[in-house]
């Protein structure tokens, strides 16, 4: 959830840690603060807010070193001020700590250091490791955060640098991702590529339990027992133009817009059309165990859970195979018994979402076998499956999902098409769909092409103050991306709902002041859907219909239509959500509010 980025080499740090903290902004962004060591001593700066904040705090000072470390923060542990901004120091202010995760035995800690005469200055989980780390230090840094790690339970990314180490950062992780990067004239240290992919694309990442000592001429690592680690640099192929806006207001609008790009690199080279099968080298390891498989189980959080409950209709239609989908934070306290030959398929745009991780691991103890599809090469969910599937759709900062959740839908019909071509799928119904795959951008380009006619539809509604998503089967989980999407960038009320429920209930709401978002294409769906508006319609309610073009009927009885091109029945939702994030980000657009850092939120959440 927060950011670390450090720098070691021939330049000033400065400018770097600042430019690789706002690439970092999306993560978190309550306050932010760096630390730099100068020839008399390390120079700590904090500032509660965005990153310009504390930019504007360091105009007209000068620092002057090349070694430093920076955070940015997503409040866990006390309030967003400067006292809990990072880094943190310890009591003789020799040592400067950052740190993303949890320290969970840092209370029992607090009052040991305490006893010793240890003042706390913030309410920070983070501050007992500059403390400890500051006690500990004997000469060498690397046996001081070592020796650190053996006392703290919990979880963490650190950094740290000490007045009597110079020339040096010391790196630790521990369940929070943390990755070296080998620049010609230095080393980086970043929670996320993007800090630092101006300057480098050869990467180390560093595994669990194991910390590394960065210097400007190299680095190395150990594990926390000591052991020295050999690791090669591997090279990422993310560009540093992906992480700049190129016109658009907001990432999440830009994101939106690349959607026909990146549906095409979730299924470039992935195809063979004349024989109606995709192929998915990263699968290939466990192929002979995943064909016989009959039962599946998807997990995964947020936005992602979305992509997966549209999989298991898609799974439904295509394959022979069982599908369960779980929200991974829950999945974990279930009673787990799998049937034999169980694939667990971990979802996430991030690969580091501390619950979805838990999910996978508790999954692992109890059997089952993990496939991972995660857009972040090398994140911690790709690592720990033993195969799996990459989105390659380049980085997504707006912290609303969007384009990940269609590029996830197309892997999963890829993956299911694949099964169901080795089960009862015919050749004719192979080659229909890998056709349907192929027209998807086209198609997808015609849908954003409403933009301003949904952006006019958002004026109309943007001030009501609830709504509702409908929609059934394939395009039930659609209702409820469109309702989350409404919350999280515009905090509209909005509930997801699978529209045979609305007369158990949720009819009562209904009102000429609640909208309703009906996802009605023409499937087999298409006559309930229709009555369940009619429904709506009788009380007065408005209704925003996501629909197929040409649909004269349905526009006669609805108040607004936006229309998404006919395709395949299970496709229909990788269309139908363009609306939906359309009409969010206009609604959010219009309401001022900071589309890309949506309040209390963070891009990536690796608190449990
Ligand atoms: O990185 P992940 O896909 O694992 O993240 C899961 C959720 O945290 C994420 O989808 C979240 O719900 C987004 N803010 C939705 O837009």
């Amino acid at each position: 959830m927060c950011g670390i980025v450090c720098y070691v080499g021939q330049k000033q740090a400065r400018p770097i840690l600042l430019e690789g903290l706002k690439q970092l902004e999306y993560r978190g962004y309550d306050s932010a603060g760096l630390a730099i060591q100068q020839e008399d001593g390390i120079a700590c700066y904090r500032a509660v807010g965005k990153i310009v904040e504390l930019e504007r705090k360091l105009n007209g000072v000068d620092i002057n070193g090349n070694v430093g470390i920076a955070h940015t923060r997503w409040a866990t542990h006390g309030e967003p001020s400067e006292a809990n901004a990072h880094p943190h120091w310890d009591q003789d202010e020799n040592v400067f700590v950052i740190h993303n995760g949890i320290i969970e035995n840092f209370i029992v800690l607090k009052k040991k250091l305490e006893k010793h005469g240890i003042t706390f200055r913030s309410e920070t989980d983070t501050e007992v490791l500059a403390h400890l780390i500051g006690l500990n230090f004997n000469g060498s840094l690397n046996e001081a955060v070592r020796k650190t790690m053996s006392q703290v339970e919990g979880t963490f990314g650190l950094a740290v640098i000490h007045r009597n180490a110079p020339g040096e950062i010391v790196v630790a992780r521990r369940g929070s991702p943390l990755i070296i990067g080998v620049g010609e004239d230095g080393h980086f240290a970043a929670s996320d590529v993007s800090a630092m992919v101006r300057h480098t694309n050869k990467v180390v990442h560093l595994e669990e339990n194991e910390l590394a000592t960065l210097t400007t001429e190299g680095f190395s690592i150990s594990t926390a027992q000591a052991k020295p680690i050999e690791r090669s640099t591997e090279t990422v192929e993310w560009r540093a133009e992906d992480a700049e806006l190129n016109g658009f207001p907001h990432f999440m609008l830009k994101e939106i817009y690349e959607q026909p790009e990146t549906i095409k690199n979730a299924f470039r080279g992935r195809l063979e059309p004349g024989e109606g099968v995709p192929k998915l080298g990263g699968i290939m390891p466990v192929w002979d165990s995943l064909k016989e498989c009959r039962h599946v189980v998807i997990v995964a959080c947020g936005t992602s859970y979305y992509a997966g409950a549209v999989g298991r209709y898609v799974f439904e239609r295509l394959t022979e195979i069982d599908v369960e989908v779980e929200l991974a934070s829950e999945f974990r306290y279930r009673k787990l018994n799998f049937p034999e030959n169980t694939f667990i398929v971990a979802l996430s745009q991030s690969g580091e979402t501390a619950d979805t991780l838990a999910a996978i691991r508790e999954a692992k103890r109890k059997g089952a076998r993990l496939l991972g599809m995660v857009n972040v090469v090398g994140s911690s969910i790709s690592r720990e499956t033993e195969a799996g599937v990459y989105n390659h759709a380049g980085p997504e900062i707006g912290v609303a999902s969007t384009k990940i959740f269609t590029s996830q839908l197309t892997i999963l019909t890829l993956l299911a098409l694949l099964l169901g071509r080795h089960h009862n799928l015919s050749l004719t119904e192979g080659v229909e769909a890998i056709r349907a795959i192929q027209a998807l951008p086209e198609l997808m380009k015609d849908v954003l092409s409403q933009a301003h006619h949904i952006e006019a539809i958002a004026e109309k509604y943007h001030k009501c103050n609830n709504w509702l998503f409908l929609g059934r089967k394939y395009n039930y989980p659609i209702a409820m991306e469109g309702a989350l999407k409404l919350k999280e960038i515009s905090y509209i009320h909005a509930e997801g709902y699978p529209a045979g429920e609305m007369k158990h209930g949720p009819i009562a709401l209904i009102n000429p002041e609640m909208p309703t978002v009906a996802i009605i294409p023409k499937d087999d769906m298409y006559e309930k859907m229709f009555s369940n508006i009619q429904e709506i319609k009788s009380r007065k309610g408005p209704v925003i219909a996501v629909a197929t073009k040409g649909d004269d009927d349905l526009r006669e009885i609805v108040d607004d239509v936006i229309e998404i091109p006919k395709t395949l029945d299970f496709l229909n939702p990788i269309l139908a959500v363009v609306p939906c994030q359309l009409l969010s980000y206009y609604c959010a657009s219009l309401l001022n509010r900071d589309i890309d850092k949506p309040r209390n939120l963070a891009k990536s959440v690796t608190v449990e």
